[in-house]
Parts: structure tokens; sequence; C-alpha cells
């Protein structure tokens, strides 16, 4: 199996909610390492370029307002299969859609405050890393 690195955010909710360590357990017990980890607040531009492909979708607003609602945690996660690793745990978008024992079924309010963002491929995990992260500040 191949080492990859993905990228993943605990989004405002769970920040909200003290929920930080409780979802980075479960990343870490689905065999996910934390590489790179900090607590930021995004900016409304750093969130409307994050969420660049989305900007024609009707929730893109309320999307990025939600983001830079609070704080959130960015994380940079080493493992086999990081990618569909990180989506499998996270679970579907939509909470009511998620399998038992998921991020998202456990912790998720809304499809909106769904308490995690992860990569779709490895070649936007390497996009979304670097928009965040300096190569220094990534330590496997
Ligand atoms: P998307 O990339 O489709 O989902 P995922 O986060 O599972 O990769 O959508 C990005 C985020 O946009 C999603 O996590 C929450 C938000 N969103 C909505 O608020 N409403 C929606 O109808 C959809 C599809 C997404």
């Amino acid at each position: 199996m191949a080492t990859e690195r993905t990228f993943s955010i605990i989004k405002p909710d769970a920040t909200r909610r003290n929920l930080t360590g409780a979802i980075t357990a479960k990343l870490e017990e689905a065999g996910l390492r934390v590489v790179a980890s900090k607590r930021i607040q995004m900016s409304r531009e750093q969130a409307e370029g994050f969420y660049g492909v989305h900007r024609e979708r009707p929730f893109f607003n309320d999307l990025v307002t939600f983001m830079i609602s609070g704080p959130v945690v960015v994380q940079v996660l080493e493992g086999d299969n990081a990618v569909a690793r990180n989506r499998e745990v996270m679970g579907a978008t939509n909470p009511a859609n998620a399998d038992a024992g998921t991020i998202r079924k456990e912790f998720a309010e809304s499809i909106e405050a769904n308490s995690v963002h992860g990569s779709d491929s490895l070649e936007n995990a390497k996009i979304e890393i670097d928009f965040f992260f300096k190569p220094e500040e990534i330590v496997g």
C-alpha cells in the first residue's frame, strides 16, 4: 500500500464544542498520523480561495461565512492510502447519510456544519497542503 499525505480541517462547529481531541483520536485510530497541525482563524479571502471550486454553488457564501465563524485546526495526515482512509473515517458529507462510527455521524450538526474537511484526491491533497503549510512545518 502507498504511504500518502492528505489534508484535514477540523471545522468551527467542532472547535466550538471542544472536539479537537476527540476527532483527532478518531483519525489516529483509523491509522492516520498527524504530521502537521495548527489552529488558525481563516480570513474570508483565505476561505474563498480554499473553496474556490465551489464558487458557483448556491451554498458557497454560507459555507465561507461558516468556515470563518471560529477557529479551525488544519492538519496534514500521513498513512497507507491516507486520502481514501480519511474520507472513510469522515463519513458522507451529509451526516444523515453517514455510516455509523464515522466522524460526521458521531459529531456533525448538519450538511454545512459537518465537523471535518478532507481532501478528495491525492492531487487536491497536495494543493491543499501547500495552501496552508510550509514544507518545514510538516514533520513526518
Ligand atoms: P463537498 O466537497 O461536496 O463535500 P465534502 O466536504 O464531503 O468533500 O462540499 C464541501 C463542503 O460544502 C461540505 O463539507 C459542506 C458544504 N456543503 C453545503 O453546505 N451544502 C451542500 O449542499 C453541499 C453539497 C456541501
